[in-house]
């Protein structure tokens, strides 16, 4: 497939480059004003140009990746061009139905919400579309599969989505970064205490991902009577640990519905 992206930012350029590591047969263009900030993205064969319109006659597939005030003018520079290709945005908060009335019915309108991690391979996307459309979503689905997990999810629990999969990249890097800072008050220097800190989360979601357990039939397995990693989870939870965490996620939530 041509897969045209516009908005060689953090997340045009992250789907990018997973799209060109983890698919095969795809030609893959993004787009951005400041054009020779993603020059980078040629070691991967991907083609970049400041011209949103180069090549999209011939896209199978446009990406928008830009602020959702920008989409709007992008659109309305695109349309003539991409009459009947898949649109897929993942411009936060801009709804299929503003897409929908922009397009005014010539194409298929998708949103998506994938993370940065898109680039590693392990984005988890949320997708949605009109109902008259999700049949058509099927290809953007396989496509997001294969640079981590996509889901189809009803269109209002995209706010949530948003929170949960794209923030909480950051509220998971946060996690690491405080365990880091202990690691070095414990005896570590900062570099090995950040490679375990990071290894034993990536080992606890590997776990869990692969057995499909409720994390807390995991931490049953690491938590002896009376030991120290009980004594420290409750230290923790006195501490606020689950509730500042469900606190942030809803007032990111609160944030996002403005
Ligand atoms: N970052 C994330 O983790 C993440 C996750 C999920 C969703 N999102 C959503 O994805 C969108 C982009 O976020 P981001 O973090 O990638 O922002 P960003 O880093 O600021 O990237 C936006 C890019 O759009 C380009 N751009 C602006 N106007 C343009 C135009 N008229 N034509 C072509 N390119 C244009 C900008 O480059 P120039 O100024 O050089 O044109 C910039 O590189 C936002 O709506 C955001 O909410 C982000």
């Amino acid at each position: 497939m041509n897969i045209h992206i516009i908005g060689g930012g953090n997340l045009g350029s992250a789907i990018a480059i997973g799209l060109a590591q983890f698919t095969t047969g795809n030609n893959i263009t993004v787009t951005r004003r400041n054009v020779q900030l993603i020059e980078n993205l040629k070691q991967y064969d991907i083609a970049t140009s400041a011209d949103n319109t180069a090549g999209i006659s011939r896209a199978d597939i446009v990406i928008l990746a830009i602020k959702p005030w920008q989409v709007d003018a992008v659109l309305e520079e695109i349309l003539p061009l991409v009459k009947g290709k898949v649109i897929a945005s993942g411009a936060s908060g801009v709804t299929v139905d503003h897409l929908n009335q922009k397009i005014a019915g010539s194409n298929v309108v998708v949103r998506i919400m994938p993370n940065i991690a898109v680039q590693y391979g392990a984005s988890a996307t949320c997708i949605s579309a009109a109902a008259d459309d999700i049949k058509n979503t099927q290809t953007i689905v396989e496509l997001f599969d294969k640079v981590g997990t996509a889901v189809i999810i009803d269109e209002k629990l995209m706010d949530a989505a948003t929170v949960l999969g794209a923030c909480g990249t950051a509220f998971a890097l946060r996690y690491i970064r405080a365990s880091m800072q202990a690691g070095i008050e414990i005896g570590f220097d900062a570099k090995t205490a950040l490679a375990i800190a990071a290894q034993t989360a990536l080992g606890a979601t590997q776990m869990l991902l692969q057995e499909g357990a409720h994390p807390e039939q995991l931490i049953d397995k690491v938590t002896t009577p009376q030991g120290c990693t009980i004594a420290g989870l409750n230290e923790m939870e006195h501490e606020g640990f689950s509730s500042s965490l469900i606190k942030g996620i809803k007032t990111s939530l609160h944030k996002i519905k403005g």
